[in-house]
């Protein structure tokens, strides 16, 4: 069988960066309540015409480049988003049109809120293994500023739009490069604590239930010990020990829950991959575009074993154990 690795990343974020300051005129909140609470310093936010698929597109082109692979040779894209341009068709058929991926290719969204992109991983990693499928392009995009309500301080305050994708293709030969494992998960009956309640077919279609609405110490909690729990139980899985994983890309949504991750896991935090103080929670796009940054800024060498943990809305929780 194949082996299929990560073969190139890119990513993509708004030029609009609004700072801590710049919130604090629109709700009453302040720098240091928001960087002792989250880690968050400043996000970026998408102008009008840039949509999901149009980051998605840019992360895809950057990752595509990286890889050294064409459009014409990828067959399938996947693009996990719980903002995508429409409710039909999926993002990813329009960034297929975009960026000139063929019609051989299947395309589709996944939706696991900021799980989207570990789950989509291993969608594509199970696909690819198949056979049928030779090159994937796995994009998380997400333009989470249009489902906020920029009245309320608890939430509008975490989010900010971004994309990041990677290639995954035939691991190049002589290379350690390839999949690992992947473990994901649900916790049933906790959809209350993080939700946009309206907007779908359901009948509560109030204006205000377009936006996210969090019970956020409740997520907080669940948060660490999914978080734990899931990277504890893939290590094992595979008989490797903390200490063997050169970086960890967790989900970027809250610097204490990183550091919460860090020590129940007793690993330093220098081995944590962390952008959330520049970019607040970009969901989906969380993990893409911090591993794409910790690719090109060297933080991850050909060889290294990475770690990929995240939660999110569902409340879902999933990690991917990755040789480089
Ligand atoms: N600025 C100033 N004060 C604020 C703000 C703000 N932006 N937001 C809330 N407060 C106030 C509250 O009103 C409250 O005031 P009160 O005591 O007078 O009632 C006080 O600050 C404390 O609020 P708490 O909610 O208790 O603050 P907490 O320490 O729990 O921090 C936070 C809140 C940052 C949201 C935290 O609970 C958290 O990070 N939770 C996890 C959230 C998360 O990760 N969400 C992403 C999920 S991933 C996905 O799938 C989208």
């Amino acid at each position: 069988m194949t082996a299929h690795a990560i073969i190139g990343s890119g990513s993509f974020t708004p030029t609009r960066v609004v700072t801590n300051e710049d919130m604090s005129r629109i709700v009453d909140t302040s720098d240091e309540w928001i960087v002792t609470r989250t880690g968050i310093r400043e996000r970026r936010l998408a102008s009008e015409t840039e949509s999901t698929s149009y980051m998605a597109a840019a992360a895809a082109s950057a990752a595509l480049i990286d890889a050294g692979v064409k459009a014409e040779q990828i067959d399938l894209l996947i693009i996990a988003t719980f903002t995508p341009d429409l409710p039909m068709p999926a993002t990813a058929c329009l960034v297929q049109t975009m960026i000139g991926i063929p019609s051989k290719a299947a395309c589709f969204d996944i939706n696991a809120a900021c799980t989207g992109f570990v789950y989509a991983l291993d969608t594509a990693w199970a696909m690819l293994a198949s056979g049928r499928y030779q090159h994937a392009v796995v994009i998380g995009a997400e333009k989470i500023s249009s489902l906020i309500n920029w009245n309320d301080r608890t939430t509008c305050v975490l989010f900010g739009d971004g994309a990041g994708a990677v290639v995954i293709g035939p691991a190049p030969s002589g290379s350690t490069g390839r999949f690992i494992g992947s473990k994901l998960g649900a916790i049933p009956g906790t959809s209350a604590v993080l939700m946009v309640p309206g907007g779908g077919s359901s009948p509560v279609q109030t204006d205000a239930a377009r936006f996210i609405t969090m019970k956020g110490k409740e997520v907080f909690k669940l948060a660490v010990r999914a978080m734990d729990d899931v990277a504890r139980d893939i290590l094992a899985a595979h008989g490797i020990a903390a200490d063997d994983v050169a970086c960890i890309i967790p989900h970027q949504a809250n610097r204490r829950i990183i550091d919460a991750i860090a020590q129940y896991l007793e690993v330093p935090i220098e081995r944590f991959f962390i952008n959330v103080d520049r970019y607040g929670n970009t969901s989906a796009a969380s993990i893409p575009i911090a591993l794409d940054e910790a690719r090109r800024a060297g933080r991850i060498k050909s060889g290294d074993l990475v770690l990929l943990v995240a939660f999110g809305a569902g409340l879902t929780y999933g990690a991917t154990l990755v040789r480089f």
